[in-house]
């Protein structure tokens, strides 16, 4: 990011996603059919008629909602950095106390309260920036948003922009303190001058506030990735995946897919290495309870994320080393660089890598490894790092590695 004010989302490197909407009260189900989609796409994947789903709002309990604890828990159990809440999905359900539209979590559901406020306040309280989802194009309750899959053509998007989307964002961007990034999603058939007028919203309001690559036609301060599409090399601009950790954003009851921690783990690396960012949903169900599953997971990854926080955070992108480790992953800050040890190992071997080392620890507790380069036998440069016995056993720890160069240098395949 050129603007000193948007580093912070460079630095950041992991982040949460939370989906919360009505969608959440049915769960991945409508009179007794599963949907096999994404479940916050419900009401378009089986037609549900916007005066049906509407009643599910008097059924949104929240009962366990806490989004404080949420908050308490992406800070301090997990590593992450920033907090992506979903205030309008496609459904058109404002999950704020919004002024224009009474179609909101306040004033429609016996939840009752304005959960953003609560995110709000929780974010301050814990030092996390708050970053907000507003779906943009897509409005599957405005007679005039659009709606993927269906003709556009008799609709008025003026009028939804006018009368909906553009006094919603003014709320959002006016009323709930600092928003540190805006989620646009799915842009759809929006134009460039479409695109810009909400840009220059955004700027208007809250000039410090990062705006995503689905705000459509290339106009995002940054490139949100495919849903789940990790680049396979580095890319020029900062770049975020949006992730799942099973195949749903929104709360599905039948969705047992979980992936496992290891996983998340190897590719928040990839993703850290590559100079990118990693959000990770979680969907509460309609009580506002936080699957078990995402939190066992999310728990285990933040263990190594957290003690590991120093070979994660504020690391850049770097080139990419010439051979596919399966038992490590690589990050580099200047002058420095971390070997991810993901599998038990005898010693670490870095092989093509011509860097002068000066020395090497264990990030975790700053331990000193003895380490050194030489040259083997095919004339290839190697560097090498020593393991002690206890390590050798070990999984998932981070060694730094300490460069005379600022950068690694990885020379490439050769004989
Ligand atoms: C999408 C989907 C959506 C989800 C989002 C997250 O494009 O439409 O439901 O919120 O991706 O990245």
């Amino acid at each position: 990011m050129k603007d000193k004010t948007k580093e912070w989302f460079s630095e950041a490197r992991y982040g949460l996603f939370v989906h919360w909407g009505l969608y959440a009260v049915l769960g991945g189900e409508y009179q007794g059919e599963k949907t096999d989609h994404i479940a916050e796409w419900i009401m378009n994947d089986k037609n549900i008629p916007v005066e049906e789903y509407r009643k599910l709002a008097a059924s949104f309990g929240g009962e366990e909602f806490c989004a404080r604890e949420i908050v308490r828990q992406a800070k301090e159990d997990w590593g992450m950095k920033y907090l992506v809440f979903t205030t309008k999905h496609h459904e058109g359900f404002a999950m704020w106390d919004s002024k224009c539209s009474d179609y909101n979590v306040v004033k429609a559901t016996p939840y009752g309260r304005d959960v953003l406020k609560e995110f709000q306040e929780a974010c301050e309280e814990y030092g996390m920036k708050l970053g907000l989802y507003y779906s943009q194009a897509q409005d599957w309750e405005d007679p005039d948003g659009l709606r993927y899959g269906s003709d556009s053509r008799k609709k008025n998007f003026r009028r939804y922009l006018d009368e909906k989307c553009i006094p919603q964002l003014q709320e959002l961007l006016t009323g709930y303190g600092e928003i540190a990034l805006l989620w646009f999603d799915t842009p759809m058939e929006m134009t460039r001058e479409e695109s810009g007028e909400l840009i220059a919203l955004v700027r208007s309001c809250q000039p410090h506030c990062i705006i995503s690559g689905r705000i459509g036609n290339e106009l995002g301060d940054y490139l949100t990735t495919g849903d789940n599409f990790i680049p396979a090399w580095p890319l020029k601009r900062d770049w975020e995946v949006p992730a799942t950790l099973n195949d749903t954003w929104g709360y599905n009851r039948y969705d047992e897919n979980w992936k496992q921690a290891d996983d998340i783990l190897r590719l928040l690396l990839k993703i850290v290495g590559r100079g990118g960012n990693y959000l990770l949903n979680i969907g509460p169900d309609g009580r506002g309870r936080v699957p078990k599953e995402s939190i066992r997971i999310l728990n285990q990854v933040g263990r190594y994320v957290i003690e590991n926080g120093e070979a994660i955070y504020g690391t850049k992108k770097m080139e990419p080393y010439p051979y596919d480790l399966d038992w490590a992953q690589l990050t580099a800050k200047d002058y420095k660089l971390f070997v991810h040890v993901l599998k038990p190992r005898m010693r670490i071997e870095l092989l093509n890598m011509a860097n002068q080392v000066k020395g090497a620890y264990l990030v975790r507790d700053g331990r000193r490894l003895s380490c050194g380069s030489r040259m083997i036998c095919e004339g290839d440069p190697i560097v090498e790092v020593e393991l002690d016995e206890e390590l050798r056993h070990e999984t998932s720890y981070a060694v730094c590695i300490e460069l005379a160069e600022k950068e690694p240098i990885f020379e490439p395949i050769r004989g």
